[in-house]
């Protein structure tokens, strides 16, 4: 498939990075089109394993790499992510960054961590990165691009004009230090310096890259409950995380897409607040967070469990129109005797839904409606081929597949490269 979109169905953390890698393999480009150092990949490669933020992760594939220009790029994190890359062996000169890409200035993790502690028990649970700050000054037009750093005169003038106004907030809303111009702007050319080879017209070379041919993987990062007009606002992330995203943070038509696959975990897991219809109460809860190490990438926090949930998974193959299904994971569950998966809500007023709520309250006071599924109970190990997984994980997969419409194509089983099972 020439152009496809990979996309988180549920609150992130699907193993999206795993799929991406096994997918890269046969791609030649591979493009991030939203988000920042916010997220956050765990990908194993003999034995090693790598975390990485900012970049596809087809990068690990010595593959052509691009950051979007949805996405938003916190320059030090970016450099350090860069060098321990080059440290490690891996080829980071196909790299290519979009100059519209938005900058995650110094002040930018200083509001965002000041916001959260103003909404004190209301907040949000960010990563506490900057990204909202950075996308909400896109939005107001005072963001500082990538392409300013190529201008050293541009550049002070930018961080001039915005530090008048970030230093009163620093200091008056949230009681912190206000930056120093000079001292940030050095720091600012520096960055530019290492960053400057990398800096390209993306949409330019993705589109040739597609007119030439060549496979393009477009990776969303977070999932599609995170997005900001779909997601469970205001609970959400900054950006436009469903495969529409795609487009706009990389700049093609959407009549360039051919595919889009989503990734599921084949459980729940969410971190930050907000509501979680399915999330565990009880002794499995913690038992499921462990069996999966359920830690945050970036941040360290325990991620909530929960168990499958279908209402939310049919409204993700809704908004990104999911052509296939990755379902990942599967061998956390090889531990549990029976496996509620959430067929339908049931809603304050009594009534039931498959459909997910459109109304806050009604989501965040949903009810699951579980179907109990028989579980395996033994390990995924042996199985090469989804054809030999035990019958009741083939049921489990065939259930979810009845319940979309959609093919399960890809099962990870496992932590390593190697263990993602593909259809026949
Ligand atoms: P922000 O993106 O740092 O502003 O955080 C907003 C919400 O999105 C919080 O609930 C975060 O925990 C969540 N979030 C952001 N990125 C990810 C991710 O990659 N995986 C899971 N949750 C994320």
């Amino acid at each position: 498939m020439p152009a496809t979109v990979i996309v988180g169905a549920q609150w992130g953390d699907e193993g999206k990075g795993k799929i991406v890698d096994l997918l890269a393999e046969h791609s030649d480009l591979v493009c991030r089109y939203n988000g920042g150092p916010n997220a956050g990949h765990t990908i194993v490669v003999d034995g090693e394993t790598y975390k990485l933020r900012h970049f596809p992760s087809g990068i690990l594939r010595g593959k052509e790499c691009v950051i979007g220009a949805g996405c938003v790029v916190d320059p030090g994190l970016l450099i350090e992510e860069l060098d321990e890359l080059e440290a490690r062996g891996v080829a980071t000169d196909g790299v290519r960054l979009s100059g519209n890409a938005h900058l995650i200035m110094p002040w930018h993790p200083m509001i965002d961590r000041g916001g959260e502690r103003r909404l004190g028990a209301l907040q949000i649970g960010t990563t506490r990165r900057g990204i909202g700050p950075t996308y909400a000054d896109k939005a107001f037009r005072l963001g500082i691009r990538v392409q300013d750093l190529l201008d050293p005169k541009i550049l002070r003038a930018k961080i001039e004009v915005a530090l008048a106004e970030k230093n009163v907030w620093l200091e008056r809303v949230y009681g912190d230090e206000p930056l120093e111009l000079e001292e940030l702007a050095a720091r600012l050319e520096g960055d530019a310096q290492r960053l400057r080879p990398y800096v390209a017209d993306t949409s330019l070379l993705v589109d040739r890259a597609l007119r030439d041919g060549r496979d393009v993987l477009l990776e969303g990062a977070h999932g599609t409950l995170l997005d900001l007009d779909h997601g469970t606002y205001p609970f959400v992330t900054s950006s436009n995380c469903v495969a529409g995203g795609a487009a706009t943070g990389i700049g093609v038509g959407p009549t360039k897409i051919d595919a889009v696959v989503g990734v599921a975990k084949s459980y729940v897991t969410r971190v930050g607040e907000g509501p979680f219809p399915t999330e565990i109460d009880g002794p499995d809860q913690k038992r499921m967070r462990e069996l999966g190490g359920e830690f945050g990438t970036v941040t360290g926090r325990q991620r909530r469990c929960g168990w499958l949930d279908l209402v939310a998974l049919r409204y993700a193959a809704r908004l990104n129109g999911f052509t296939s299904l990755a379902l990942t994971k599967l061998d956390v569950l090889s531990h549990f005797a029976e496996l509620p998966v959430c067929v339908r809500y049931r809603l304050p007023d009594g009534s039931e839904t498959a459909d997910f709520p459109a109304h806050q309250s009604d989501f965040h006071h949903a009810r699951p409606v579980y179907e109990l599924l028989h579980g395996w109970e033994r390990p995924l190990d042996g199985a090469e081929r989804l054809a030999a997984l035990p019958p009741e994980a083939r049921a489990y997969v065939y259930f979810v597949e009845q319940a979309l419409g959609l093919d399960v194509d890809l099962v990870g089983t496992g932590r390593e490269r190697e263990r993602v099972l593909a259809r026949d």
